[in-house]
């Protein structure tokens, strides 16, 4: 695995890392978020910028405890589509109950791509896992975009991408959102008025590499380019993505802390649990402009704060 050159050797580091695949993600244990020092949260987040992906295991947080490590990693972010827990608007649950079909975050995508300035840190907190599926995939978007030909990856260079929150190809968001009934949703009918325009490559600002920034899920079209234009293009991106040699299949445990870095991975959650329930709470942090690779900026075309 490719990655940059720092002062943090992560074989020194004070926890147990286990990479996850040959692509990204990494499982860490004997490691207690809460309480963890200036020194070992630098290792972590080397080992963050190496693998994109880390399940950290049996974490015990109370709500305050979770958004104080997720301050660590910058500023929360408001996740406009979800009322959040009693007391705390910004830790959104991600429930599905035994007796849902749909489930949250079932498509290939990037987290929020449809804000001016998207989150660059997910996390869910497991708070119960069925017995057997409800894993989720991340894949790489930079080995995606490194696999194509110098021709597609200059034109994509020079592409913007328009994203928009309302979830066109899955009905719009209020209707697809309402099947996943065990939600508490927000906002839904604002989902049309969120909508940004980024580059199609963008440049991550910590590793300097290109990594595709377009996924089936939000990205409408490519700007100047109609919807049924950018859909072929689209649909081969996505398919490069998610070829497994770019991907990982990570298992959640009761307790998991589970983070990832929006800049260079999409991620999928698997439904495959029918007649159980799995419940994560989860946090949106650090909003970032992405930067693209020939000097275009992102601009909004609209926004609002739920
Ligand atoms: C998400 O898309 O943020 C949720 C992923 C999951 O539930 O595994």
């Amino acid at each position: 695995m490719k990655h940059r050159s720092n002062a943090f050797n992560i074989n020194l580091a004070p926890f147990v890392l286990k990479p996850a695949a040959g692509g990204l993600g990494a499982y860490v244990s004997k490691i207690n978020v809460e309480s963890i020092s200036d020194l070992d949260f630098q290792f972590l987040y080397e080992a963050f910028l190496k693998y994109h992906v880390l399940f950290i295991r049996d974490q015990k947080l109370t709500h305050q405890q979770y958004l104080d490590f997720a301050q660590r990693w910058g500023e929360i972010v408001h996740y406009p589509f979800s009322k959040g827990v009693p007391n705390y608007p910004d830790i959104s649950e991600i429930r599905k109950e035994p007796s849902d079909t749909l489930n949250f975050g079932g498509e290939w995508h990037s987290d929020s791509t449809y804000l001016l300035e998207p989150p660059v840190v997910t996390m869910l907190l497991a708070l119960e896992v069925p017995d057997a599926g409800g894993d989720t995939l991340f894949a790489n978007t930079r080995l995606a975009f490194e696999s194509l030909s110098p021709g597609l990856q200059n034109m994509l260079e020079k592409l913007r991408a328009v994203n928009s929150a309302e979830l066109k190809r899955l009905g719009g968001r209020r209707d697809f959102s309402l099947q996943r009934g065990s939600m508490n949703h927000a906002n839904l009918d604002r989902a049309k008025e969120v909508e940004a325009i980024h580059p199609a490559v963008r440049v991550h600002p910590e590793t300097n590499e290109k990594c595709l920034y377009v996924s089936m899920s939000h990205t409408s079209c490519f700007e100047g380019w109609t919807e049924e234009e950018s859909k072929p293009l689209l649909e081969y991106l996505q398919t490069v993505i998610t070829r497994h040699e770019y991907t990982c299949r990570m298992k959640w445990e009761k307790g998991t802390l589970g983070l990832w870095d929006n800049r260079c991975t999409q991620h999928l959650a698997i439904n495959d649990y029918g007649g159980s329930r799995r419940t994560m709470h989860r946090l949106i942090v650090r909003s970032e402009k992405p930067k693209a690779s020939i000097g275009k900026k992102a601009f909004l075309k609209g926004s609002f704060r739920g």
